[in-house]
């Protein structure tokens, strides 16, 4: 993937004119991390996109394996997330510093609102999250950060940002696979030029034997999973599966040699069941 930054169907162009690459690699503290595929992945598969978050714990591995694999760095579109906990002026550029120094780099590729929602202690929400917001823009302006945008932000905590930014967010990461696929929220976004990312693309291993997905992968010669991540890539989402296995990060990385139909689509886009796999409404204290 030495041509992703210039193969259209490789990235998506920001509203700013940034270019970020449409297949990431997703990291997390669910399942484990593995040094090995990380550095198989940036220096054998050509991913050029590395997904992260403070919350993960392994933003200082993830240094490690960037310097490991010896592609420079300004190849690389590191992104990484500031936790609920962390929101507010001082302590959200504090959470950004610490996140840079993990990270080993002096700027962040993107840098996002990890969750809409804030500590119970917190009076004024809206507030809290503007202030947050502005924080991001400061950090845009001074060119810290190169991107800036939330995840799991619903329509009405959207609208809360806007109505007050002065950067209309870039990206927004939330869940996305055949079982919950947000269409309004996604027109939503796509109507605001907001960039849509989709995380847990393949529902956490859950959706890997739907007979229907495992039927298109038959036809077109290729794994449920490259299935649904083909599907991520031709809505045009950016796309984050995760993987600790070498095989099967090569596997998630072979998706642009195959075009799924218009049956194809009608099929997965009829398995909408609203199922959220990683989806915890009390994950903020
Ligand atoms: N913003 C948010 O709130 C949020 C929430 C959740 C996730 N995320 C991001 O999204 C990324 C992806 O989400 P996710 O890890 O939850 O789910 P996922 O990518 O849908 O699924 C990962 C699971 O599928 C397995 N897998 C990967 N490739 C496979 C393949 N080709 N065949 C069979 N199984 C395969 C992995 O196991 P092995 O490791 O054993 O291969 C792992 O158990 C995360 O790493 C994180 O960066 C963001």
């Amino acid at each position: 993937m030495a041509d992703v930054y210039t193969n259209p169907e490789k990235h998506v162009v920001l509203h700013n004119s940034v270019k970020m690459p449409i297949l990431g690699l997703g990291t997390s503290h669910d399942g484990g991390y593995s040094h090995e595929a990380v550095v198989y992945a940036l220096k054998i598969c050509g991913y050029r996109h590395i997904d992260t978050a403070k919350r993960y714990g392994c933003e200082t591995y993830i240094a490690e394996a960037v310097k490991a694999s010896g592609v420079p760095r300004e190849e690389i579109f590191l992104a990484t997330k500031c936790w609920p906990t962390d929101y507010g002026t001082t302590a959200t550029r504090d959470a950004f510093n610490g996140s840079c120094q993990r990270l080993a780099s002096e700027y962040l590729d993107m840098y996002l609102l990890h969750w809409p929602d804030v500590p119970s202690r917190v009076k004024d929400k809206k507030q809290l999250l503007q202030d947050t917001w502005r924080t991001l823009e400061v950090l845009l302006d001074e060119e810290r950060v190169r991107v800036i945008g939330i995840s799991n932000f619903l329509e009405q905590h959207l609208e809360m940002i806007m109505e007050e930014c002065s950067v209309i967010p870039h990206v927004n990461q939330c869940e996305f696979h055949p079982y919950n696929n947000p269409k309004k929220l996604r027109d939503y976004c796509t109507e605001r030029n907001i960039q849509f990312e989709g995380y847990c693309p393949l529902a956490n291993g859950q959706i890997l034997n739907e007979p229907k997905i495992q039927e298109i992968a038959g036809i077109h010669g290729k794994s449920p999973a490259q299935v649904l991540i083909r599907w991520n890539l031709q809505k045009r989402v950016v796309c984050i599966p995760k993987s600790t296995k070498e095989h099967r990060v090569r596997e998630n990385s072979e998706i642009f040699d195959f075009t799924l139909s218009q049956k194809d689509f009608e099929t997965l886009d009829l398995l909408h069941c609203d199922l959220h796999v990683s989806w915890d409404p009390n994950c903020v204290t």
